[in-house]
């Protein structure tokens, strides 16, 4: 099979690498890809976004499947638009998609179908959510709609933060804003659970726990992720069994009383408490960088999953784990996640080697004149995979000190939380 693959981080390389195990596989594509899908794929310069020239693109090369990895052309439609050009592609339809594409839209899920969430209010004057802040309790949770690359989220400490935040979304920080959604503050841990569908039936993927905060011991700013591990040590029978049955089901069953289907990875993003769940957030897609910590332990052949989400036969598949632990952790070019140097040599790459238990994804890369160049905040994905926590995260760091540039960063602490030291 042709298989094209939407988008250039280290989620999108490590689908790459699964993908490209597969007997299925003739010739693989990355639009546009990165440094490192370029040894896997042939790495296309193209604006996805521009669904014209990505379907004359298919069309010429005669693509059979295209997998999409990030959230903004799902929640665009493109999955919309190219079933209708009879293309066989991987991931939910514009309509599901608000699931990620709009907060209030799951919001309002939760609140129908009685799913254990934040209690939340939505404002649609600055006037009415200020008036709404001065009793409430703090800390508050103030978010934009919308997508907002993961910076729509302001956790306010008091009062006059609250409303700073409430001032910026309405004044169209991130894009223009009819409401502004307020919610509790929840306290608890963190998790990442993801599951996949095929529209008719879904399996559970797997769990694993991001680090979002830029600084060790979880302090700082917030970021794309600067590492993550799986399984996530919150995960237990009794508490997967609530997340079934009390939020994902009923999503599900909101997804069907809507007449619409969901194909592709959800992922749920859940706070523990007490072992119990409480959906903060959905993403219809695979998690950056949970994906690269995920996949590296999954034993079936990811083509022949996605096919037959494609082909509605998932039920018959059964999802095999590896009983081993993985930990991946971002190297970061300096300054990240504020500002920071690009296109800065990383000497030493073609030096690591991949092996079955040790995983370079890139992220932020580009290969020019042979040589490998960083371009992004968030740059390589280190991911080991072993029988012991501990001993994955001693490879990465030992591998990342392998490496030795000078201009990147990262966390030695990734894991703290189930890692005894
Ligand atoms: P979101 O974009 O909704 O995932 O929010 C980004 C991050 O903000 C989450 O991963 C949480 O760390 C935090 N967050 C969002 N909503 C809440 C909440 N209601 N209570 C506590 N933390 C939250
Ligand atoms: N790891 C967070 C995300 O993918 O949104």
């Amino acid at each position: 099979m042709k298989i094209a693959i939407l988008g250039n981080g280290g989620r999108e390389h490590a689908i790459a690498s699964k993908i490209s195990k597969s007997p299925k596989l003739e010739k693989l594509y990355c639009i546009p890809g990165n440094a490192g899908t370029v040894s896997l794929a042939e790495n296309v310069e193209l604006d996805f976004y521009n669904f014209e020239s990505l379907l004359q693109f298919l069309k010429e090369n005669k693509i059979d499947l295209v997998i999409v990895g990030p959230e903004k052309p799902l929640v665009d439609g493109v999955v919309d638009f190219l079933l209708k050009e009879n293309i066989k592609v991987f991931g939910p339809n514009k309509k599901v998609s608000q699931l990620e594409g709009s907060k209030i839209f799951t919001k309002k899920i939760c609140e129908k179908y009685n799913i254990p969430t934040a209690q939340f209010g939505v404002f649609r004057t600055d006037t009415e959510a200020y008036s709404y802040l001065k009793n409430a309790n703090m800390p508050i949770v103030v978010k934009a709609d919308g997508l907002a690359a993961g910076k729509g989220v302001y956790i306010c400490e008091d009062l006059e933060s609250s409303n700073k935040a409430v001032q910026e979304i309405f004044n169209g920080k991130f894009g223009l804003a009819e409401q502004v959604l307020i919610e509790e503050f929840l306290q608890g841990d963190e998790m990442s659970y993801f599951v996949l569908s095929d529209g008719k039936t879904y399996k559970r993927f797997n769990t694993a726990q991001d680090h979002k905060r830029v600084g060790e011991g979880d302090i700082g700013k917030n970021t794309g992720g600067m590492g993550a591990y799986s399984p996530s040590g919150l995960i237990n029978a009794e508490l997967d069994k609530k997340i079934i049955s009390k939020i994902v089901n009923p999503t599900f069953q909101a997804i069907k009383d809507m007449g619409e289907n969901y194909k592709g990875f959800l992922y749920v993003g859940l706070m523990i408490k007490n072992n119990n769940p409480y959906l903060i957030e959905y993403n219809v897609r695979m998690g950056d960088p949970e994906c690269q910590t995920i996949l590296p332990l999954l034993a079936n052949d990811l083509l022949d999953l996605i096919l037959s989400c494609c082909d509605e036969t998932l039920e018959s598949q059964d999802i095999l784990w590896e009983r081993k632990k993985s930990i991946c952790v971002v190297l970061c070019s300096n300054g990240y996640p504020d500002i920071y140097k690009k296109n800065v040599e990383i000497p030493n790459i073609e030096n690591l080697k991949n092996n079955d238990s040790f995983f370079i994804y890139h992220a932020g890369t580009e290969k020019k004149d042979n040589k490998v160049y960083a371009n992004g905040g968030r740059v390589l994905n280190f991911v080991s995979i072993s029988d012991n926590f501990k001993s994955s995260r001693d490879i990465v760091i030992k591998e990342i000190e392998n490496l030795d540039w000078d201009n990147g960063f990262y966390r030695r602490d990734i894991g703290y939380k189930i890692i005894d030291i």
